[in-house]
């Protein structure tokens, strides 16, 4: 059997008026990456051949965000907002060779899978020309009814065209539906404004379908997955929704979470075996976790790369850029940004190292800070093997420490110091004998007085 070929249309030309925001509806966050990219991506993993993005005028950012989760992506835009059925023959350039599945996507329901897209895609492929994914919601009200006579999917009925004995219908429209290429153009053309809301509606490419004797049928789907976010609720929602997703599959792989309610994970969170997190540990994106490590709780990271066995916190903090090697630790109050720490480095507490790179087995002692940046360059800090920071150094960047160097505490380091050398900058200890009982007895007689 030959391979069928697929196209994704994402619908997302709403701004998204509910959201209160200067930004397109479908450019808001979920676990870090936006709601677009989000179903970019899930219609990129259920091996589609053409992405197209709908997007309303002056959207160039939903274009570009599409296009970040998926190597070529076309833009279309709907210039007026006409309805569903519409916006998808905003990409009529797109359909005119369609491809053998066509499916249509909201940009706005950012928790689709790639697993339901793939079994819209074996519906299309078992001969049915048109595909509606329908849910049960909790609550009905606003969606589209999937109206079936004798088990056969005839209409699907807006909430606001319904009659009474409609609206009772829970079986409703997801929004995601599938077409087979052969028939999508003809389908969509033939779609007319007669109803409530004067808008072509994609829907009703389900009676068109019945009428042209054309094979029909509905999938039912999680109603947590066919969430779609119109207001800053919903949002929330769906993060928390995805959140519950992100630590059940961290478990499941072989992660222990203490308290996984309060560990909050990225879209792309990469974690390996026997990793143990502590309560109140926060992934932004692009941080991978090797084997075997521990985060400990009030963690953030961020863009870093974490080696097997390393330790992390807790309040640790890893900025873009960090990367550690096998057995680094780093402790409390640690910050650490576009830093290497290799091998069994250790910088165990209340330090700023930035734009640097410590040596294997160095340790860094208490409240050491590179000074990076003078207000307008930043500059580096290089720091060999097994070399002792004494606490409370300031680095001035540029800095060079040699391998095995020793600097004394307090010290701040304007210039290179070779490897085995000690180096500190100190000032003379001055000492007044009995000053401070003399001082108290002062006060003393004063408030005597
Ligand atoms: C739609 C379905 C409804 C279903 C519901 C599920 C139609 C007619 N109705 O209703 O049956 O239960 O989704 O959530 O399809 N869009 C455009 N251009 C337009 C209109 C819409 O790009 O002219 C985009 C929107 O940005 C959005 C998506 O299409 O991403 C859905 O549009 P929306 O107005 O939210 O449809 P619903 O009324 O929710
Ligand atoms: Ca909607």
């Amino acid at each position: 059997m030959t391979r069928r070929t697929c196209q994704a249309i994402i619908l997302a030309a709403g701004q998204g008026t509910r959201m209160k925001s200067d930004k397109p509806k479908v450019l808001h966050e979920v676990a870090g990456l936006s709601m677009v990219g989000h179903v970019t991506k899930a219609a990129s993993k259920s091996g589609v051949d053409l992405i197209s993005v709908v997007v309303g005028p002056d959207m160039d950012a939903v274009h570009r965000e599409a296009n970040n989760a998926h190597p070529t992506v076309n833009a279309h835009v709907q210039t007026e907002r006409l309805g569903t059925a519409h916006a998808v023959l905003a990409a009529r350039p797109d359909l005119i060779e369609a491809k053998d599945d066509v499916l249509v996507l909201f940009g706005d329901t950012p928790l689709l899978t790639s697993e339901t897209l793939l079994s819209v895609r074996e519906k299309l492929a078992k001969s049915n020309d048109v595909v509606v994914l329908g849910f049960r919601p909790a609550v009905p009200d606003p969606y589209g009814r999937l109206i079936e006579k004798n088990g056969k999917l005839v209409a699907i009925r807006e909430a606001k065209d319904c009659t009474s004995e409609e609206l009772a219908i829970t079986f409703c429209n997801g929004g995601i539906m599938g077409f087979s290429g052969k028939h999508v153009l003809e389908l969509l053309d033939a779609i007319e404004d007669t109803n409530a809301q004067k808008e072509f509606y994609l829907t009703d490419a389900v009676e068109k379908a019945n009428e042209k004797g054309l094979m029909v049928t509905a999938l039912e789907a999680d109603e947590e997955e066919l969430q779609g976010v119109n207001t800053r609720q919903h949002l929330a929602n769906v993060e928390a929704s995805f959140q519950v997703r992100a630590r059940l599959e961290a478990m499941a792989n072989g992660a222990t979470l203490i308290a996984p309610e309060t560990v909050f994970f990225s879209y792309d969170t990469k974690l390996g075996k026997d990793v143990v997190i502590e309560p109140n540990v926060i992934f932004a994106p692009g941080v991978t976790i090797a084997d075997n490590v521990t985060i400990r709780a009030f963690s953030h990271l961020e863009s870093a790369t974490v080696a097997e066995g390393c330790v992390i916190g807790p309040y640790a903090r890893l900025r873009p850029g960090t990367e550690l090697e096998k057995g680094a630790k780093i402790g409390n109050f640690v910050e650490l940004k576009k830093t290497r720490v290799e091998k069994g480095a250790k910088v165990n507490h209340l330090s700023y190292i930035g734009d640097a790179r410590v040596g294997e087995k160095a340790n860094i002692g208490a409240g050491t800070i590179t000074c990076n940046y003078d207000g307008f360059d930043k500059f580096k800090t290089d720091i060999g093997k097994g070399a002792f920071i004494g606490s409370n150094t300031a680095l001035v960047a540029p800095a060079t420490i040699g391998d095995g160097a020793f600097i004394g505490a307090g010290s701040v380091i304007t210039g290179p110091v070779a490897a085995d050398d000690l180096a500190f900058t100190r000032a003379p200890v001055i000492v007044k004998s009995g000053w401070a009982a003399s001082f108290r007895a002062k006060k003393a007689q004063k408030s005597k007085k």
